[in-house]
């Protein structure tokens, strides 16, 4: 069997397990952020418990509002939000209010949501674990809205349909993240437990 190595040709395949395109917010101290990810997935085989875990790179704005609140929004996507992708996905929160322009409502534990969007999971963090570079956390989904929408922007739809320009920068983007994050990642801390929410939303 080939041994998996990230500097040949194995990369592309390991991508092969990403995860749809999706969108998450969260708010911590009255600051409200949103971001895009390609890790969330079902973390239970339960139906009436129902969780997903999500991996959010350290740096990003919107995980320090997850680590703190214990809280996020995980939405679903349709297969035209491509706008919405680019605003909340290549740029910062600490550069601007992303979510000002994006149409969200307040659920049930004050996190917000986005209204426009194909399935809204709200979510409580119940548990989280270091990866280096970013945190896992473990979500109880405690709240659901569904558009009917099941043609959502999965990974591999949004890599067959990105246009040129924003391929460019998407992957220049990720380019120079693999300069922080390189570091980070080797620096698991098996002991760094998550003290639970430390802000109100
Ligand atoms: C298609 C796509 C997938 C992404 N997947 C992830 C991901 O799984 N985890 C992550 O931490 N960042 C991911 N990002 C990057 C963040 O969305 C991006 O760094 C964002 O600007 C962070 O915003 P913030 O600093 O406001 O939180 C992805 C971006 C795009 C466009």
């Amino acid at each position: 069997m080939k041994q998996l190595r990230i500097d040949d040709t194995s990369y592309p395949v390991l991508r092969q397990l990403t995860l749809p395109v999706v969108a998450i917010t969260s708010a911590a101290g009255g600051v409200r952020n949103g971001m895009i990810a390609n890790s969330a997935q079902r973390a239970s085989l339960v139906p009436e418990i129902a969780r997903v875990s999500l991996y959010v790179s350290k740096p990003n704005y919107t995980h320090d509002l997850v680590y703190r609140s214990g809280l996020f929004g995980l939405h679903l996507l349709r297969r035209d939000q491509w706008e919405l992708i680019w605003h909340l996905g290549l740029q910062s929160g600490r550069e601007l209010d992303k979510l000002a322009a994006v149409p969200t409502r307040g659920g049930a534990t004050g996190c917000p949501l986005l209204t426009d969007c194909a399935a809204a999971f709200e979510c409580r963090v119940i548990n989280a674990m270091d990866a280096g570079a970013a945190t896992f956390f473990l979500g109880e989904v405690v709240g659901f809205e569904g558009s009917g929408v099941t043609e959502v922007m999965t990974s591999s739809y949004f890599r067959r349909h990105m246009p040129a320009d924003k391929k460019r920068v998407y992957e220049a983007r990720l380019a120079d993240a693999m300069d922080y994050l390189a570091p980070l990642a080797r620096q698991v801390d098996p002991a760094r437990h998550w003290p639970g929410p430390s802000a109100e939303p």
